[in-house]
């Protein structure tokens, strides 16, 4: 019998790890350029805690949560990364120390649904959330740090759309207009959409049946009812975003699936062949009621998660640095113990090395030093080791010398850092 990766789930591999890591990277010192630390909160919280913060009404909390019991506990698996995020700071006391924090996080996020291209069950996020600050200048900042991340990733197409929710009463003054707007059309919507009318009618204007997009369409905006202080709001957050050139649309039938969000909401897309339908990169926005909801101070909040997985299907990958391996290929224990010596020495000046000592013909060794795609072959066998040196190949430039074994490491180096000058 094979085991399998639970449907929906995938291992990451060496040869992939790497675009991976490159992201990570980018993500996180883009991130800390501008102010946010890391936090990890546990993967496993109790199931109560997104019912309260991501919503009942929401299909992640509706149909895709990971449930587990255990003497008694309800838990789930993290379908997202807010909640979580805001019950630790909400336990930490942090705002007692800080008029206004700024955490990220990557890890992975579970959601049971049908998994096709950019939708599976396990998958990573990377976020940021913002405590203690209303905005909208700190919404503005978010969103262009954002494009600024996308362009040195090299995501070259993509667009941004933002909208306001408003908050509570211009949520409710919407949900009533709109329900009046609908109510008229309740039978040509989808059984979905209809039961939706009635709990949260926002979530219509989101869905994807034909028969849903079809009746909303005249359907009037939210920002036409927005509260006063709303309207400023969003209009700080498009004067702010204006004055940093920044590219967006507005789009006031964006709503996005999480139940805590109020005023600025944001999503980015892209139309990067490889992404398919699921072309939604990173999505998020302020949610300024969901500290105080969950028992903790009434402080205003933001953030956004990205899809990595989705992330890697829209970069582009010529940016992406190639590691100069050495491959050391002693024969015998007495060439081995010297390889090993020689291996340390490389490795002191950061040069990746692979230590090869199952021996072998030369052609061999070469065979596996290529399929390493190392950039150096450092080869020692008795010949070698009467003669005192090491035989160096250079497998790019196909040459090689023999050097005494105290010269090898800093030869490579200089070879190497005359590559890197070379671009
Ligand atoms: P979300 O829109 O549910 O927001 O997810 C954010 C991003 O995660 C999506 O745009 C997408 O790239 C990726 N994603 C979501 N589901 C899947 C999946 N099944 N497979 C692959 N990628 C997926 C949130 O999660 C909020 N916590 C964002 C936020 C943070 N809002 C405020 N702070």
């Amino acid at each position: 019998m094979q085991f399998r990766p639970v449907k929906g789930m995938n291992d990451i591999l060496p040869g992939d790890i790497e675009r991976w890591q490159r992201l990570e990277s980018v993500f996180r010192s883009t991130v800390e350029l501008h102010g946010y630390s890391e936090v990890r909160t546990p993967i496993l919280e109790a199931l109560e805690l997104f019912v309260r913060s991501t919503g009942e009404t929401s299909e992640i909390v509706e149909k895709q949560m990971f449930e587990l019991e255990r003497s008694g506990e309800r838990l789930a698996l993290r379908p997202e990364g807010t909640p979580g995020s805001a019950r630790a700071f909400i336990g930490g006391s942090v705002h007692a120390r800080e008029p206004v924090t700024r955490w990220y996080y990557i890890g992975p996020m579970f959601r049971a649904e049908n998994p096709q291209r950019g939708r599976y069950r396990q998958f990573h996020q990377a976020g940021c959330e913002v405590y203690g600050d209303a905005g909208p200048i700190a919404d503005a900042e978010m969103i262009d740090m954002l494009v600024g991340l996308l362009r040195a990733l090299g995501v070259s197409s993509f667009d941004v759309r933002v909208n306001s929710l408003g908050g509570p009463q211009s949520r409710a003054r919407y949900r009533n207009v709109l329900q009046d707007y609908l109510r008229p059309h309740a039978n040509e919507l989808s059984e979905h959409a209809q039961k939706r009318l009635l709990d949260n009618p926002l979530r219509i204007l989101d869905s994807k049946n034909p028969r849903d997009i079809e009746a909303v369409k005249g359907a009037p905006s939210i920002l036409e009812v927005l509260e006063p202080e709303d309207l400023a709001h969003f209009q700080g957050l498009r004067a702010a975003l204006d004055a940093l050139g920044t590219p967006y649309t507005i789009d006031p039938g964006l709503v996005r699936g999480l139940d805590y969000y109020t005023r600025t909401l944001f999503e980015f897309t892209s139309s990067a062949g490889k992404l398919g339908s699921q072309n939604a990169l990173l999505g998020g926005g302020r949610y300024d009621g969901m500290l105080a909801e969950l028992g903790g101070p009434q402080l205003p909040a933001i953030g956004y998660a990205m899809g990595l997985e989705r992330m890697l299907l829209a970069m582009d990958d010529s940016a992406l640095p190639q590691v100069q391996r050495c491959f050391v290929a002693p024969v015998g224990e007495r060439a081995a113990h010297q390889g090993l010596v020689l291996a340390r020495e490389l490795r002191a000046r950061e040069i990746t090395v692979d230590l090869d000592g199952r021996g072998g013909s030369l052609r061999s060794l070469l065979r596996r030093a290529d399929a390493r795609g190392a950039r150096f072959c450092l080869v020692i066998g008795d010949s070698e080791l009467e003669r005192g040196v090491v035989q160096v190949k250079d497998l790019r430039a196909h040459t090689q010398i023999e050097l005494a074994p105290s010269a090898v490491a800093s030869h490579i180096a200089v070879a190497l850092t005359q590559d890197e000058a070379a671009g």
